[in-house]
């Protein structure tokens, strides 16, 4: 009875342990899938500005912020109405940035893997948060 008990325990936290392991999003994932940024974007704190602005301590910020760019109209006029990057416009932004912002000057087709989405959004929390 006592074995069984004791069975029983460890196979739920093995199933537990891999359902979280499955789902949760992956930060080093995240930062590998960055790549696909770093041509226009730095993430690293006083990291110098390229096409795009400098990533650091953007999750939670400000939108359109970052002193010295120069933004578009577009996302000044987004930033008015939607104030901050938060889970979710943040993913639809990196799943489709003219869907949710037509005119942006970020030129980028969108992460179309949820998956992808995930990971970058919990590197970027990563860094500065
Ligand atoms: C071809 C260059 C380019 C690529 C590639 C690119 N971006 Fe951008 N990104 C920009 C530009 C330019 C802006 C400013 C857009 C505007 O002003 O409309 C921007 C803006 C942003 C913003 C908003 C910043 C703020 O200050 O509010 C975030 C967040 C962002 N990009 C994340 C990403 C992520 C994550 C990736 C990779 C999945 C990526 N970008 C790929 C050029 C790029």
């Amino acid at each position: 009875m006592k074995k069984n008990f004791i069975k029983l325990i460890i196979i739920s936290s093995v199933i537990l342990f891999s359902y979280n392991f499955a789902y949760s999003a992956d930060i080093d994932a995240g930062k590998k899938a960055f790549a696909k940024c770093k041509a226009c974007h730095s993430i690293k704190e006083g990291g110098k500005q390229k096409i795009g602005p400098n990533l650091w301590g953007i999750f939670g910020n400000d939108i359109a912020s970052v002193k010295g760019m120069k933004y578009s109209k577009a996302l000044k006029r987004y930033a008015e109405e939607a104030g901050t990057w938060q889970e979710d416009n943040l993913n639809k932004w990196l799943e489709n940035p003219k869907g949710l912002i037509r005119k942006t000057k970020m030129v980028f087709p969108g992460l179309k893997k949820a998956e992808d989405r995930d990971n970058i959004i919990a590197y970027i929390k990563s860094m500065g948060n």
